[in-house]
């Protein structure tokens, strides 16, 4: 029998998306064709040409994960093993992708691993922004590029309502705003903040979404919608109003790279978990996880 890993104070809670339909329900059908198309133009516009190794936090049914064209090998992680299978249908079974179920809180695999990583519509579930981040900057490799989406306070809308007292929180403070329950809205500032301070440079910010209005997504074409908001993306490092923010950043040069035959690690005691051909990866302590139907499941122990 399997069983949860232990949450406490290093282990903040989760939004649990275990038989979610919401790549269906928000995406599919849900009059989502404006935001797809401009989180595929603001990522086009920040993702590396090319890369070896990329870690997506989130992945959730790998919506984006076809749009790394330059990687050579996704990792493609997330809470949820229902979403990873999920992705696992879209993009099939490959060398090319791994799918791996974790908590990006406390990460299955060794630090500085990664060349390349994104993180879009997932940091608005974290209850504690910084710690996730900081995770993500212990496996990212010295000079590796981080793509982070957050959902942002500071956008026009909740400034205009705020200002004709129609909401009672301040989208001018620094301190996240949980909306509904594990759902959050975070200052621009403060999220630029916690980059640097884990030892991330920011190199671009485009603001998306801008036109993320019923009315206008009724009225207006979606190929016209978007254009205008791929125009209106580049004001990103100058100011930031819209619902959405993508940050491109870049891990600090220092230290070295992960040696070339690492990559899981055990997230239970931080061993290392060698290769096997096993059902399992088992560390020096015993701690075992399993791997079932091509998806590596770091939620919970086997023993
Ligand atoms: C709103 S969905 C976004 C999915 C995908 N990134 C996209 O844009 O289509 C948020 C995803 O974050 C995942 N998630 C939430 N909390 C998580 C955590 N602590 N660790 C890993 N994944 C998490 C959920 O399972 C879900 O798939």
């Amino acid at each position: 029998m399997s069983k949860p890993l232990e949450r406490g104070e290093d282990r903040p809670p989760v939004c649990d998306y275990e038989g979610s339909d919401y790549q269906s329900s928000f995406w599919d059908e849900g009059g989502r064709a404006y935001e797809d198309r401009v989180e595929a133009i603001a990522l086009k516009r920040l993702l590396p040409a090319s890369g070896e190794l990329m870690l997506e936090v989130g992945a959730g049914a790998g919506r984006n994960t076809p749009r790394y064209h330059g990687y050579q090998r996704i990792v493609v992680m997330d809470y949820s093993r229902t979403q990873l299978q999920q992705a696992q249908q879209r993009l099939g079974r490959s060398e090319r992708y791994i799918y791996v179920a974790t908590d990006v809180y406390k990460m299955p695999f060794v630090g500085s691993l990664f060349d390349g990583a994104t993180m879009i519509r997932v940091l608005h579930h974290m209850a504690d922004a910084p710690k996730a981040l900081a995770e993500v900057r212990r496996v990212m490799q010295p000079g590796g590029t981080f793509i982070l989406e957050f959902a942002n306070k500071l956008n026009l809308k909740a400034i205009l309502r705020y200002l004709f007292r129609r909401q009672d929180w301040s989208p001018f403070t620094r301190e996240p705003v949980e909306f509904v329950a594990l759902n959050f809205d975070f200052h621009p500032a403060a999220v630029r903040q916690w980059l640097q301070e884990i030892g991330f440079s920011i190199k671009r910010q485009l603001t998306v979404s801008h036109y993320r209005i019923g009315f206008l997504k009724r009225t207006v074409p979606v190929a016209i919608l978007a254009w205008l908001d791929s125009l209106a993306q580049w004001t990103g490092d100058l100011w930031q109003l819209s619902p959405s923010v993508f940050v491109k950043s870049q891990a600090n040069a220092e230290g070295q790279k992960a040696a070339a035959d690492s990559f899981f690690q055990c997230p239970q005691c931080a061993q290392p978990l060698p290769d096997t051909d096993k059902d399992y990866l088992e560390c020096t302590n015993a701690h075992r996880w399993g791997i079932i139907d091509g998806i590596y499941d770091f939620k919970s122990p086997l023993s």
